[in-house]
């Protein structure tokens, strides 16, 4: 099957940088998000991260035209899909409320329309059997940025056609990705294995051993990670991170995964990393 257009759903850290990438590659994208401010901020994300690209010398600025004019953003769910043949998924990391999206969807899209999701942790087979088409129900997992990294996880499950791999794999390349294959499992491969060493670092703040940026400064000095665990929660949305350890705690039953306090206690106090301009670390001076 060709995929020539591409709807994503969600434009928030994950779904604008996605549409950006594939409309690098040259696909027709909408962008699809719930209120009109989150597909302009999405929007904006992109302009600005292509205003970056012109300033660098990465590409000209007629090309960051060219890949805006294929991005048509949209709250509107049955224009966004109707005529799309990969739906990308990338809302709120809630399994209620993708199944639910993904059985509107399933009313809406042509039969040889394929669904993606790209959650972190969630089961892919039961968003699958969520849908007539589960035959056509693949994981995408991305990786933060999108623009910038390179893999992709490809998550398969028992119902899924070789058909749907294979063309999903070769958009991979198209889109000038890495995909791995991965059987459907909680946290898949790299959240499953990150989730310990992120909670590690939290856990030995909560326990008083070291502060946020002395812990950080150990994981990327003494390790050689790229970012520490609270720089990295940060960017990835503390939200987001909760739901991901909350699913793997539930899932495997094993304290490496418990949630550590000091992420509970900033979700509630609605302090989400940058994304909110303040988390670990506070962003509102830089913004
Ligand atoms: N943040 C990361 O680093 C990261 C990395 C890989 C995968 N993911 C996964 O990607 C997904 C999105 O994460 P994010 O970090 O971009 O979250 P986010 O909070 O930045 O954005 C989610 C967006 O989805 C929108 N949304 C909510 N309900 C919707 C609906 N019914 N229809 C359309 N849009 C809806 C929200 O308005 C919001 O703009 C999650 O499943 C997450 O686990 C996140």
């Amino acid at each position: 099957m060709e995929i020539r257009k591409i709807c994503v759903l969600g434009a928030g850290i994950m779904g604008h940088g996605i549409a950006q990438v594939c409309a690098q590659a040259g696909y027709e994208v909408n962008l699809r998000d719930i209120k009109d401010e989150l597909v302009e901020a999405g929007i904006a994300r992109i302009k600005k991260f292509l205003s970056g690209s012109v300033e660098r010398q990465k590409m000209t600025q007629a090309e960051a035209d060219a890949v805006l004019a294929r991005i048509k953003g949209t709250t509107d769910l049955d224009k966004a899909t109707r005529d799309a043949d990969l739906v990308i998924e990338a809302i709120v990391e809630d399994i209620d409320i993708k199944k639910q999206v993904f059985r509107e969807i399933d009313k809406i899209c042509p039969t040889e329309t394929i669904f993606a999701s790209n959650t972190s942790a969630q089961s892919i087979t039961e968003m699958a059997m969520a849908t007539k088409r589960p035959e056509k129900f693949i994981g995408m997992h991305w990786f933060n940025p999108p623009q910038l990294m390179q893999g992709i996880e490809v998550v398969v499950h028992d119902r899924l056609s070789e058909d749907t791999v294979k063309t999903i794999t070769e958009l991979c390349h198209k889109l000038g990705k890495v995909p791995g294959i991965c059987r459907d499992s909680t946290g898949f491969i790299v959240n499953r294995l990150l989730q310990i060493w992120y909670n590690e670092g939290l856990n030995m703040y909560d326990e008083g051993i070291a502060e946020p940026q002395d812990i950080d400064t150990a994981y990327r000095e003494g390790c050689g990670f790229r970012m520490g665990p609270f720089e990295l929660r940060d960017m990835v949305g503390l939200d987001t991170g909760l739901a991901i350890t909350m699913t793997h705690y539930r899932e495997y039953m094993r304290d490496q995964f418990k949630p550590p306090r000091c992420l509970v206690m900033k979700v509630r106090a609605g302090e989400l990393g940058r994304k909110t301009g303040r988390g670990f670390y506070n962003y509102e001076a830089k913004s």
